[in-house]
């Protein structure tokens, strides 16, 4: 089963308050992006890599990649407006013969095989794609104009993470739709998803606080 992956890197990182863009902010002595760059190169089930960098910074990704020994990656495009533009750029670059399409998040930098292997088991099981979930430990509550209009029923709900894993052709097939994550556009083409154990190190970096406590992890 060859297995590729999208890394999406290509956000602007605003909240970081930073003049680079997110995927260039500093991690320990590199830039974020090498670091699940590195574990993806390293990982056991990975044969291939896209990286999809913002606009402008495909160069210093392609110098990065080099830099870093990662001969997995084939190609480094160009990424769009959204991050499912994003996608869309890179898994046109991934190579027909791929079975499995795993797309990850750079601003998560703390991938490991672990969580990796947890998404691609159901996909051997009849399922279409598999997402890391945790449970929702505080009560979540709707809010407008800083007033709030409902506190939702917290049972079963569960925020989702990435590595996200789908059979190829199905996320190439729901591609072109909008969504916050690639597990919404094959749930909107009636795919089957599994929830898989997430992990807290996955932690989405928006901010420095983030990206602090990341490094303080590494
Ligand atoms: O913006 P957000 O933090 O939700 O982005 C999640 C991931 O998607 C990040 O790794 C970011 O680099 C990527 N992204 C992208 N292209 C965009 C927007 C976000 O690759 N246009």
């Amino acid at each position: 089963m060859s297995v590729w992956a999208v890394l999406a890197a290509a956000g602007r990182g605003e909240r970081l308050g930073d003049d680079r863009p997110k995927a260039f902010a500093r991690l320990g002595d590199l830039p974020l992006v090498a670091e699940p760059l590195r574990r993806l190169e390293e990982s056991e089930w990975i044969d291939g890599i896209i990286v999809a960098a913002p606009a402008g910074w495909e160069e210093p990704c392609i110098v990065l990649a080099e830099e870093l020994g990662a001969g997995k990656v084939s190609s480094v495009v160009a990424g769009g407006e959204t991050r499912a533009a994003s996608v869309r750029n890179a898994l046109d670059e991934v190579p027909d013969s791929a079975a499995v399409v795993l797309v990850h998040d750079a601003a998560r930098p703390l991938v490991d095989d672990d969580v990796i292997g947890r998404v691609l088991a159901p996909l051997s099981e009849g399922f279409d794609g598999a997402v890391p979930v945790l449970a929702l430990t505080d009560t979540v509550k709707r809010v407008r104009h800083d007033e709030v209009v409902e506190t939702l029923d917290r049972d079963g709900l569960v925020v989702s993470q990435t590595p996200q894993a789908f059979l190829a052709d199905v996320l190439r097939r729901a591609s072109s739709g909008e969504g916050t994550d690639c597990a919404s556009l094959v749930e909107a083409q009636g795919g089957r998803i599994k929830a898989v154990p997430g992990d807290p190190r996955l932690l989405k970096v928006t901010s420095q606080d983030d990206l602090d406590l990341v490094a303080s992890w590494l």
